[in-house]
């Protein structure tokens, strides 16, 4: 096992009717702006249940976040904070509501260009206001974790960044608010949610059994209720499972003392920022392929997941690898998640956009041994097609 810090703050509360504790959760004096996107929390009643909860409070408010939340339109939230004099940021919403949430509470007390927190990956990021996250969608683990993912719409840019000084104080998570999600959201958060546990677990065995055993079981966990929640949308169970294992998939616990890979991460914001293709497709066209690719570099790992994960114990390791691809492939395909390019009619163009890309935002050594270069990526790319 490596070294490593593990360090979440984050109070978790779980449950159907937990809303209501914003009311104690939200400090009692604060001027409080609500953030939230293009108008689901107040079809499912979310909105109204959080301006209940608060209704002791001071409370202004910011729609129109977007999916893959946009520099220019949270430059306008960080001008509401200044104006209206904000000391708490309260997002209610999916990943993207919680992501640029967290880039305003950093961009609101940064003096310079605040690009600079993207370009800079967080490092420039000193203070930030504090914010709490009333989740609607499980897949991010935005949540409960310390990054946030900014698309840039001029320059087509989308870049993440980390920094403990954005980790939420707080984040309600009620299932039943879920059940509004059209099926394509909650297969993107299944998705999204495998691939979170893949990046930090398919890389090389460094004798870490908890690690690859808590992994292991998110896995298995999403594999079984990911299509139970597509077939019975309204199982709270189900649900309360679902978004559970969505949350720990990306809360710094499993990452702690283990190599991460992130390649397929990377390589898919760029089909996002210059496809608007969402996050989980491009993670469900990327992810098999890199895994075909670099599969001598996973091999001992590939071969452990093909046995514990799936079952399949028969065979060669190549066998066994081979088979456990398909599996993977096969579960994103019966999410609703396709897996090729070419199902979302991208071509070689794609792949040369997407390479030129990479490059022009320093994404050249990918990867857990930093050996991802673009020649690599293009290789993945055109098995994907
Ligand atoms: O905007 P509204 O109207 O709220 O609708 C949203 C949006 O259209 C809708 N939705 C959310 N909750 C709903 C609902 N519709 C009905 N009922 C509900 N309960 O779903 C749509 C997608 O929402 P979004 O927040 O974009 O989805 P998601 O949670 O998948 O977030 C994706 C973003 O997170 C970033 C991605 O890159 C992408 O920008 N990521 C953030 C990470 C992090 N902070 O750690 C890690 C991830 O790898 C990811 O990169
Ligand atoms: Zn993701």
């Amino acid at each position: 096992m490596q070294s490593f810090d593990f360090y979440n703050p984050v109070h978790i509360v779980f449950g159907q009717g937990r809303i209501a504790d914003l009311a104690t959760l939200v400090p009692a004096n604060a001027r409080v702006l609500v953030l939230y996107g293009g108008g689901s929390i107040k079809k499912n009643g979310t909105y109204d249940e959080v301006l209940a909860a608060l209704k002791g409070h001071t409370v202004f408010e910011f729609a129109g976040i977007e999916p893959n939340p946009r520099y220019e339109t949270l430059l306008k939230a960080v001008a509401q904070v200044k104006a209206e004099k904000i000391d708490f940021l309260l997002a209610v919403g999916g990943g993207s509501v919680v992501d640029g949430t967290k880039f305003v509470a950093a961009a609101a007390q940064y003096d310079g260009d605040a690009w600079d927190i993207l370009t800079s990956g967080g490092a420039v990021v000193n203070s930030a206001l504090p914010l709490g996250a009333v989740l609607t969608l499980p897949a991010t683990g935005s949540e409960m974790n310390q990054g946030a993912v900014v698309t840039r719409e001029a320059t087509k840019t989308k870049l993440p960044f980390h920094t403990a000084k954005v980790f939420p104080k707080f984040a309600v998570l009620d299932p039943t608010k879920t059940y509004s999600l059209p099926p394509r959201q909650v297969a993107n958060g299944a998705v999204d949610a495998f691939v979170h546990v893949v990046e930090q677990y398919l890389t090389y065995p460094t004798d870490a059994p908890v690690q690859d055993r808590f992994a292991e079981s998110l896995l298995q966990t999403l594999i079984e209720v990911g299509p139970k929640a597509l077939a019975t949308p309204h199982d709270y169970q189900v649900r309360a499972n679902l978004m559970w294992a969505a949350t720990m998939a990306l809360n710094g616990l499993i990452g702690a003392g283990v190599p991460q890979d992130w390649a397929t991460h990377l390589v898919g914001h760029e089909l996002t920022a210059l496809y608007e293709l969402d996050h989980a497709q491009t993670l469900a066209i990327v992810l098999p392929a890199m895994l075909q690719i670099r599969r001598a570099d996973k091999r001992a790992k590939l071969v452990q997941y093909a046995e514990r994960v799936w079952g399949i114990r028969d065979g060669s390791d190549d066998e066994r690898i081979d088979a456990a691809i398909t599996k993977t492939r096969e579960f994103f395909e019966a999410m609703g998640v396709k897996t090729t390019l070419s199902d979302y009619g991208l071509g070689t163009d794609a792949v040369d956009a997407v390479v030129s890309q990479l490059e022009a935002h320093g994404m050249t050594t990918l990867g857990e041994k930093q050996d991802v270069t673009p020649a690599v990526s293009r290789r993945v790319l055109e098995a994907a097609l």
